[in-house]
């Protein structure tokens, strides 16, 4: 890990003064320059000079770490991968190469590429052992419940990729993870709907063997429409990473404990689940269905506004993206084509596009830079391509998973890394003496 540069190119270092008007003292604090994006005032030794602690609940704006995975610029809503534009990656790569880029730092060459994929492809069976758990599941359960649970199980199987100091045992658990998501969540799906569980086919691509997985059956043959794999492989590709979320952030901080691999997947998995988070696309789509009709839209407009309503456009607005998420310019694309492709007169499409119009419309809105994010648009394509609203979020943790996995290995690579344990403003009583019972009012 390269630290940012903190000092001139005449060796000055650069520093910002802080000043308590209490007491007049005076703290010079450093500051770090990266590659892109703001720079960072280094309050490490805060409390330590200082004696008091920096606050800032939710975040917005602390940096937890240093990273060379992904740039996001929310005013400009530019989104990079390694130096890679989104857009570029969506239109010209495949997931598999995305990965490898996440992973590596580099874009694989051909032959690298196909070792990689080949690497994949021989860890997307699943322990049988495994397939026992599903049972153990009512059919009615929410997949994303079934991804905690295998996922947080999968240690048990494979605890010969679980110690996180052994390179080789990183990259086992790595390739382990990001192969076996696909099967694990096709399970999740055909359990649910009460099909026996289809083994990955080691002769087809990742986003074509996931969809194979989901929806053929032993009764006859089937063929996945390469549109749709195309399409799918581009979802995975929008969702693979996005710097510090909330999710990403989980495994980040259940990693700095040492914790193994898979334990921290399911973590960020549970995070993800969040409606506020990976959720919301699933959350989209049973807002579009409540909604109904576009002559209600401003009802909900209404609903959004009210904060005595905890109703919030889903699908709209993000902690860092203040201009258009660069992912939804993509899906809102990839939309047309699929529904196009699919013969799908999608009227929860034309809803969306309608709701989209008159949001971008509104004051309350535009002035608080509230623009459709990348959960907006991807229900209508899975819901298009037959995807159950409940496997929405499954697919967001399949996606996300090589995204968690390339964070989690630069945090664990990291030599100036420690263990996660923020502090802070206690607002609770004061010491007092314990009444015994007796002598309580
Ligand atoms: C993802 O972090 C990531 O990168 C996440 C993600 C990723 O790839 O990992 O991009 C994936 O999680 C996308 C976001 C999906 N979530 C939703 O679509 C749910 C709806 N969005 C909101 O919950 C909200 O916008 C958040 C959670 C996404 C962002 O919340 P913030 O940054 O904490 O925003 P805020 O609460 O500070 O909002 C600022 C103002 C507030 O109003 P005021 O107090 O200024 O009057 O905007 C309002 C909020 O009430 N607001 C909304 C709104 N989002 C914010 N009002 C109505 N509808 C909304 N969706």
């Amino acid at each position: 890990m390269s630290q940012g540069e903190d000092a001139t190119a005449a060796g000055v270092r650069n520093t910002v003064t802080m000043t308590d008007n209490r007491t007049g003292q005076s703290w010079e604090m450093p500051v770090m320059t990266g590659s892109l994006g703001p720079d960072v005032v280094d309050v490490r030794r805060f409390y330590a000079e200082t004696g008091m602690f920096t606050y800032d609940p939710g975040f917005t704006s602390t940096s937890a770490c240093e990273s060379s995975i992904t740039f996001i610029d929310g005013d400009e809503g530019v989104l990079l991968h390694r130096g890679y534009p989104i857009e570029q990656l969506a239109e010209q790569s495949d997931f598999m190469e995305v990965c490898y880029l996440l992973l590596n730092g580099e874009l694989p060459s051909a032959e690298e590429k196909s070792n990689f994929e080949k690497g994949i492809t021989y860890h997307t069976m699943l322990h049988e052992q495994l397939s026992y758990f599903y049972r153990g599941f009512r059919r009615d359960a929410h997949p994303m419940a079934i991804m905690v649970g295998i996922v947080g199980a999968l240690s048990a199987f494979y605890h010969d990729s679980t110690d996180i100091s052994d390179p080789q045992q990183r990259l086992v658990a790595s390739y382990r993870l990001i192969a076996k998501m696909p099967t694990i969540a096709a399970m999740a799906y055909k359990f649910s709907v009460g099909q026996p569980f289809v083994y990955p086919r080691n002769d087809l691509k990742y986003a074509e063997n996931f969809l194979y997985m989901l929806f053929s059956v032993p009764a006859e043959d089937y063929k996945v429409s390469p549109v749709l794999a195309r399409a799918m492989d581009r979802i995975f590709i929008l969702h693979a990473d996005h710097e510090q979320n909330a999710s990403t952030s989980t495994v980040r901080i259940s990693g700095s404990s040492a914790a193994n691999p898979f334990a921290c997947i399911a973590a960020g998995i549970a995070s993800l689940w969040g409606p506020a988070h990976g959720g919301a696309n699933e959350a989209v789509l049973r807002m579009l269905h409540e909604i109904g009709h576009k002559n209600r839209i401003p009802e909900f407009i209404l609903r959004a506004k009210d904060k005595d309503d905890p109703f919030r456009l889903m699908g709209f607005g993000h902690r860092v993206y203040k201009n258009y998420d660069p992912r939804a310019t993509v899906l809102r694309k990839s939309c047309h084509e699929v529904l196009d492709e699919m013969g799908v007169e999608d009227p929860l499409l034309e809803l969306a596009m309608e709701l989209e119009r008159i949001a971008l419309e509104d004051d309350y809105f535009v002035d608080r830079k509230l623009f459709p994010n990348v959960d907006f648009y991807s229900g209508i394509i899975l819901s298009a391509m037959g995807i159950p609203t409940s496997m929405f979020t499954v697919l967001f943790s399949l996606a996300r998973t090589v995204g968690w996995v390339a964070q989690w290995t630069e945090m664990i690579e990291d030599p100036s890394q420690k263990i996660s344990r923020p502090r802070q403003l206690y607002t609770g009583p004061k010491k007092r003496e314990y009444v015994p019972m007796a002598e309580r009012g």
